[in-house]
């Protein structure tokens, strides 16, 4: 047991982490074409702050830290579930300073204590890009326009990936005029269960928003009203949410929101590529408008990513929150895991190969002459070169097989008759060509 890595978590060794650096590089590209910033936090941070609501599924599963000494309270320390409380704290650190709307993007490791499985570890890395200080929807379809970009650059056919979007603010319009007026405290506890559908079923769902020991606790619905939020969330068009809405859907902020970012994403062909669906709420209680995640069409993976609108985050954090004067700061971002896309790319052949890039083995036959040797590997690392020494003087036959396991493309060989001649023998190991250079100095 001590020689494996803690279970769900990833040793990375050369040929993986050239995996990751490939992966990073092409979140890191898009997120630069799209003009967002690259920020980073500590693994670690304070439990207040990350710690979610109860019945979310996240609150049971975050890693927690006692530093020395410490039994309980305000010094304890978790490893990050997510990335987006962190970014709320160093934005609401530099609150007044910062040039809106921000973009900002980050590739945390993230910890969840999850039962392992496909596409589910107990550490990832997620690419996350958040806008803040934008309420409009063109935010939204920035986002899900750099998401779909990423999706293309990686190679998948426009097909391979289902996007399905909602709106938070559909099923609180919708419950507002009804039993939500007396306990709104009930809506997010309400989203949580309703994530769940896939999961557990309808009927479990209905019962999980009755029980008066479930959730929703006192806020509970009554059967007849459990039936009818589910029944919501079989709808699968806009139209036909305005259509179930009635009246209502002429004054409902969310449909004329959905109808926007349907207009915006069609102007560069991508709302073809997207699809309205009342059962995605998300699993994090913060959301509160558009929320979107991605999947793979066949449904074999879990989620690729996903986001959405949480506009109350900041002021959820202000100790001046509630009082006349704390101010929000409209916010919209998603999470994208490392795992997922992975299997995927593997399952449609699109991982790259992982070869190490090696130039040159420059090899010394002899100790007479190493110092002509590390005269030649300085001058092609100071070209740029990726260049191995030598640093015994093994047989010559040893010599090149090493190379060519190396991965390297070519041998710099100085034996007792190339250093006399001060020359240098260079051979390609694919080719087999040989030639002489002079050495350098
Ligand atoms: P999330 O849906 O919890 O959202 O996670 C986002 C993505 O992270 C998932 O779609 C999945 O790709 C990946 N992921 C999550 N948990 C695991 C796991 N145990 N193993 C492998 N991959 C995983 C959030 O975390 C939000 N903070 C995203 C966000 C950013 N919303 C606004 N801004």
């Amino acid at each position: 047991m001590l020689l494996k890595p803690p279970r769900g978590t990833r040793d990375f060794y050369p040929e993986d982490l050239r995996l990751r650096e490939w992966l990073f590089g092409r979140f890191r590209g898009v997120s630069l074409r799209f003009g967002f910033e690259e920020v980073d936090a500590p693994v670690v941070e304070t439990a207040e702050l990350c710690e979610r609501k109860a019945g979310e599924e996240i609150a049971g599963q975050v890693f927690s830290i006692l530093p020395p000494g410490q039994r309980e309270g305000r010094e304890r320390l978790v490893l990050r579930p997510e990335f987006t409380p962190s970014l709320a704290r160093m934005i609401y650190a530099r609150r007044g300073q910062l040039r809106l709307p921000l973009r900002w993007f980050a590739l945390p490791q993230c910890w969840r204590y999850e039962r392992p499985g496909r596409g589910r570890r107990r550490e990832h890395y997620q690419w996350n890009m958040d806008i803040w200080g934008e309420p409009d929807v063109t935010a939204e379809a920035e986002l899900l326009a750099a998401i779909f970009a990423a999706l293309d650059d990686f190679g998948l056919p426009p097909g391979a990936v289902r996007m399905r979007i909602n709106h938070r603010g559909l099923l609180d319009e919708m419950l507002r005029e009804r039993f939500l007026r007396e306990r709104p405290e009930a809506f997010k506890p309400l989203c949580i269960v309703i994530d769940k559908l896939e999961k557990i079923g309808r009927e479990a769902v209905e019962e999980q928003l009755c029980d008066p020991a479930g959730p929703l606790g006192e806020a509970r619905l009554s059967q007849p009203d459990a039936q009818e939020v589910t029944a919501m969330l079989e709808l699968r068009g806009i139209e036909e949410v305005a259509r179930s809405l009635g009246k209502r859907a002429e004054n409902s902020a969310a449909i004329a929101e959905l109808r926007r970012l349907w207009e915006l994403l069609d102007s560069t062909g991508l709302a073809g590529r997207v699809e309205f669906d009342g059962s995605v709420v998300r699993g994090l209680a913060y959301y509160t408008g558009v929320v979107f995640e991605a999947s793979d069409a066949a449904g074999r993976f879990r989620a690729i990513c996903g986001g959405g609108r949480y506009d109350g985050m900041l002021s959820e954090l202000d100790p001046g929150a509630g009082k006349a004067g704390a101010k929000g700061l409209p916010a919209v971002g998603f999470g994208f895991g490392d795992a997922v896309i992975v299997e995927l790319l593997r399952a449609e052949n699109l991982l790259p190969s992982a070869a190490r890039r090696l130039d040159a083995v420059v090899y010394p036959m002899g100790e007479t002459e190493r110092p002509a040797a590390m005269r030649l590997a300085a001058a092609l690392r100071a070209q740029g070169r990726a260049v191995e020494l030598l640093l015994g003087t093994p047989k010559a036959r040893r010599a090149f097989a090493d190379a060519d396991r190396a991965g390297a493309a070519r041998v710099y060989l100085i034996g007792p008759d190339e250093l006399a001649r001060k020359a240098v023998r260079v051979k390609e190991l694919a080719s087999g060509a040989e030639h002489e250079e002079p050495l350098p100095g």
